[in-house]
Parts: C-alpha cells; sequence; structure tokens
C-alpha cells in the first residue's frame, strides 16, 4: 500500500492511474478504524480499479476542542488494517497541507444543516464539507464512499455534490454493529467498560421505538419511552430523539408512510457523545 502525506505527489500518482484507465474510489476516515470503516474500503475496492483512504482528524469539524484533542488516533493500527483489507493508497496529511491558509469558506445547507446534529454541533457540517471538498478535488475520484451512521452528514455531502456538480457517484453503505447492536464508532474507544455496555441502549431505544411505530403507537408516547429508557441508564443522557424524512431531514410529528422515514438518536455515555440511527422500512 502507498502512503502519501502531501498532496502533490499524489496527485501525480493518481493521475496517472486515471490515463492507463483506472476508475478510483474514496474512502475519507478520521482513523480509529473498525470495521464499519472497512466495510466502505471493500465496497470499494468492488467497485474500483484504485481505493484510496485517507485519514484525517479534520479541525474545522469539531465545535467541542476537547472532543478534538481526545479523537482516538491510532495510526499503525490503521494502516495495517487497511494494508490487510487490500487498500491501494493512503492518504495521511498533516494540518498545514490542509490548511496551508487560515480557512475563510463557510457552507450554510439551510436546514439540512440546522436540524438534529446541526443543532447540537454548530459550524460541524461547514467543516465536513470544506474538507471532503478539499479531499474530491485532490483525488477526482470516480465513486465517493461513506457509511449511513452518519446519516446526516450523507444528506449534506449529497448536497454538497449536487450543487457543485462534483463528477463522480456517491455512496452510502450500511451500518456496521457490535455483537449486541452498538454501531461501531472510533468513540466507542473511549468508553469505559460500564459506558460502553450501557451504550447500547441507544440501539435498543430505535428498536423499541421502530416497532412500537410499525405497530401504531404515537410518536409522542414513543419519544417519552425512548428518553425514560435511556435516561434509566447509569451515566448515559439522550440529547434528541427524531423521526425525519431521510431525503431531506423534514422532522416529521407523525408516522408518513409517503416518505422513507429514518429514526435518528444521539447522547452522551459519560463525557463522550454517540449517534445512531435506523430506518423505519
Ligand atoms: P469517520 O467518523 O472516521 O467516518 C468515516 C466514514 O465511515 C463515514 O462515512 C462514516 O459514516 C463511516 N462509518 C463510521 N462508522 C460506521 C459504521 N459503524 N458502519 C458503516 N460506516 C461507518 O465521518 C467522518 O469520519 C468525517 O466526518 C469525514 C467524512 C472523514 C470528514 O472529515
Amino acid at each position: 500500500m502507498e502512503i502519501f502525506k502531501q498532496i502533490a505527489p499524489l496527485r501525480t500518482y493518481l493521475d496517472r492511474a486515471r490515463k492507463s484507465g483506472k476508475s478510483i474510489g474514496l474512502v475519507p476516515t478520521m482513523g480509529a478504524l473498525h470495521r464499519g470503516h472497512i466495510s466502505l474500503i471493500q465496497t470499494s475496492k468492488s467497485q474500483n480499479a484504485v481505493t484510496v483512504a485517507t485519514i484525517y482528524v479534520n479541525p474545522t469539524q469539531f465545535n467541542n476542542p476537547i472532543d478534538l484533542q481526545k479523537y482516538p488516533k491510532t495510526p499503525e493500527k490503521d494502516i495495517e488494517m487497511l494494508q490487510e483489507a487490500g487498500c491501494d493508497l493512503v492518504f495521511i496529511p498533516e494540518d498545514l497541507e490542509m490548511y496551508a491558509e487560515k480557512p475563510r469558506l463557510k457552507f450554510d445547507f439551510g436546514h439540512l444543516d440546522k436540524v438534529m446534529e446541526g443543532k447540537f454541533r454548530p459550524g460541524h457540517f461547514s467543516g465536513v464539507a470544506l474538507v471532503v471538498s478539499k479531499l474530491f478535488n485532490i483525488i477526482q475520484p470516480d465513486r465517493a464512499y461513506f457509511g449511513q451512521k452518519d446519516w446526516q452528514q450523507f444528506a449534506v455531502i449529497r448536497q454538497l455534490v449536487g450543487e457543485l456538480k462534483f463528477n463522480f457517484e456517491l455512496c452510502s453503505i450500511p451500518i456496521l454493529r457490535e455483537p449486541d447492536g452498538l454501531a461501531m464508532s472510533s468513540r466507542n474507544l473511549r468508553l469505559n467498560q460500564a459506558q460502553r455496555s450501557n451504550a447500547v441502549v441507544f440501539y435498543q431505544a430505535l428498536v423499541m421505538a421502530k416497532n412500537a411505530l410499525i405497530s401504531g403507537a404515537g410518536l409522542e408516547t414513543v419519544k417519552k419511552a425512548v428518553l425514560d429508557m435511556v435516561n434509566n441508564r447509569p451515566e448515559i443522557k439522550l440529547e434528541y430523539f427524531e423521526l425525519a424524512d431521510s431525503r431531506n431531514l423534514t422532522i416529521l410529528d407523525t408516522v408518513d408512510k409517503a416518505v422513507l422515514p429514518i429514526l435518528c438518536i444521539a447522547g452522551f455515555a459519560g463525557e463522550i457523545r454517540l449517534i445512531d440511527n435506523m430506518f423505519l422500512d
């Protein structure tokens, strides 16, 4: 596997691959890789001649400096996992390479970045849009892969790609979960044993809510049940639980069968913030 830290040689390498007719798949990550990330790599490998992973903990998308400082970093293990998965190339830039100049650009996605995550993490999606735009321009992929674990992020990036006419296929990959149902996340590494065993309640609440709504329970009743269920666990605190139209993230107050609704949940296990979601299909 080729490892690049700088943009210029990476561009040269990829130009050559493109000229020899090879398709390029891009998997952006912030490292601390787990099997969820690897499933994106595997899908890219099955659809492209060259798979490029990026590992970069992007400071502009962190609204909480402590979260940025404590974000897990496991570069040696990441490289090993990518190598094992058969990834062709990894781009691991330093801050100076990605942000040689103080960033000035800001993105506003209207409703898409104001609800749910946007409400609790102001500026987060502007930072995500900025860094992925840079990566799209540097790598110029044929396909880029993102996980459904961050559904709102996917919705924002879909808007970005559509509006700016980026010329590649945007692909979304289902959530990979631990055996007990907890969504795999780099942040899970920060959970202590008790927090880890209680954090599964976010998944359990989604399953309970989905079943209840499908069998006709009212959303208000279900929201209250979710709040009770989650906050009943030690060290776990609900931040939001919403039912939304998965295409445009309009918040729903009843189950609307005409749209494909998604349940989104976020909260804390101790000081570690976790998110999860589930389609209501
Ligand atoms: P990160 O959290 O490292 O996630 C990288 C990609 O892996 C994202 O597309 C995310 O949705 C996907 N992913 C994470 N956990 C997953 C799981 N359990 N199952 C399937 N896919 C999963 O998301 C980011 O990084 C950053 O915001 C980034 C897009 C790289 C921009 O900095």
